[in-house]
Parts: C-alpha cells; structure tokens; sequence
C-alpha cells in the first residue's frame, strides 16, 4: 500500500528563505511517526509545511496520493489532514463545548453528536466540564482540549508538535497513553516531540532532524539503542 503521507526532496521556509532542505519522510497509513532533533533544527518547520504555513521551494508533499504541495490549509483540513500545532491555541472565555466545536467549522461532520461522543470517550476528563470556560481547566484538559478539538474534524492524518510541552509527568504519560488510543481509532500520527524517549517509546518509526536535514530515521525501538542517538540527542545513558 502507498503511503499516507510522502514528503519528497522537500525545501521550504519562511519568506523564500530555506530551513529545511531536501527532507524526505514517509507516514504510512496508521503509523506513529516521531521527528527529534535539537532546537531550531526545523522539526516545526516540517510539519507546518504539510499544513500549508511555510513556502515551499522545491520538492513534493503528497497525501493519499495527491500532491498537497500549494493547497491551503483551509482545504486540507477537509481532505482528512488536522494540525495541533507548538502553541496551544484554546479560547479560555469560550467553554470547552465550544473550543471543540472549533474543530468542525472548517470540515463539518456529518454526524457530530456522534464525533463529539467519541473524542468524550478518548477524554472523559472533559465530559463534567463541556460548559465550563476552557480558561478554567488544568493544563493537561487545555492539551485534551486541543486534542479533542483536531479530532472533531475527523482527520485521517493528525500532526502533533510537541504535545507533551509544559505538561506536568503525570500528564505527560497520560497524553502518550491518549495518542496511542487516537491511533487505536485508526488515525495516523505524525509528531513532534522534546520527550524524546518516551516518543520513540511510543513510535513505529522515527527521523531525527539536524539544521534543517535528516539525519537518521529508524524504528523507535532501534533508535533507542543506538549509543550515537543516545549520546547526541537522548541525553546519554539508557533509561532505568
Ligand atoms: N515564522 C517564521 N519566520 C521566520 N523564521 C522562522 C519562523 N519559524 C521558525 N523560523 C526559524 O526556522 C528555524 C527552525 O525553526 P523550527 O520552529 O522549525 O524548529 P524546531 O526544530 O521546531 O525547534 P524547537 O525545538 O525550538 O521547537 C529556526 O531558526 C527559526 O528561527
Ligand atoms: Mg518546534
């Protein structure tokens, strides 16, 4: 089967100023594909170019065989693709009913009471709390919140950029457990994570980014045990 998401030879930045530079990466269709690297290597800048928020210089981005290179983002989210991206974007006034509904406006389902119970089944946090102000949730239910509001759009490919940021450990495990639940409903996932451990832990396979290039890219679990990977981007020793 092909894949889900093909970025070929990809060169893109911002302002006809290139960050990456000839990046290719693969998603087939319900994997958890990981993408480490240090700061500033362009892991954001990846992702943001799948979703129509970077300029593309040269290269192909094709999803379910479709060059979605030039689309805006507006018409991907139809087409099944979902970004939640670095900065979460919750609206604290509005309730968190609301924040979900968000999710639909630019790809109405056709049934959302059904796709509101469901994201309500991955989240039960947020059932009690569907008509309170978001505003008033912890950080890790804001993080559902954003979570919860990308699925309502029923996306088939689902970018996530450091969905664990800021979160307390509790949380953090908890968001990993839920990412694996989403791809239990058949998503496929591309991610950006810092927590790059429990990432790989997580991740069917993996790129690691360095200034704007691949560097290497594996399976989580052979990434893992790579010592140069370890060394270089996994802050050394093996996990306890
Ligand atoms: N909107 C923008 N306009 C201009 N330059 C940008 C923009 N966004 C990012 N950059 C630059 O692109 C480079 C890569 O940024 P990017 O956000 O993709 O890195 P990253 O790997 O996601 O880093 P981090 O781990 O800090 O999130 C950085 O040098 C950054 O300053
Ligand atoms: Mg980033």
């Amino acid at each position: 089967m092909s894949p889900l998401l093909a970025i070929d030879g990809l060169t893109a930045g911002y302002g006809g100023l290139p960050i990456i530079d000839n990046i290719n990466l693969l998603v087939a269709q319900k994997e958890i594909i990981v993408v480490i690297g240090p700061n500033g290597a362009g892991k954001s800048t990846v992702l943001k170019s799948v979703f129509a928020l970077t300029s593309i210089l040269s290269g192909s981005i094709r999803f379910a065989d479709q060059e979605i290179a030039g689309i805006a983002t507006q018409k991907l989210v139809p087409m099944g693709i979902c970004a939640v991206p670095q900065t979460r974007n919750i609206f604290p006034s509005l309730t968190v009913r609301e924040n979900l509904d968000i999710g639909t406006y630019a790809a109405p389902p056709r049934n959302r009471a059904q796709v509101e119970e469901g994201v309500l089944t991955l989240f039960p946090d947020l059932k009690q709390k569907l008509d309170q102000p978001a505003g008033e949730l912890s950080g890790g239910q804001r993080q559902m919140v954003t979570l919860g509001r990308a699925l309502m759009s029923e996306p088939k490919l689902l970018l996530l950029d450091e969905p664990t940021a800021g979160l307390s450990p509790a949380y953090l495990e908890r968001i990993f457990d839920l990412i694996l639940a989403i791809r239990q409903t058949g998503i496929t996932i591309l991610m950006v994570e810092q927590n790059a451990r429990q990432a790989l832990s997580i991740a069917d396979r993996a790129y690691v980014l360095v200034n704007g290039r691949n560097f290497a890219s594996d399976t989580g679990a052979n990434l893992l045990a790579n010592d140069e990977i370890r060394r270089s981007f996994l802050g050394g020793s093996r996990p306890s």
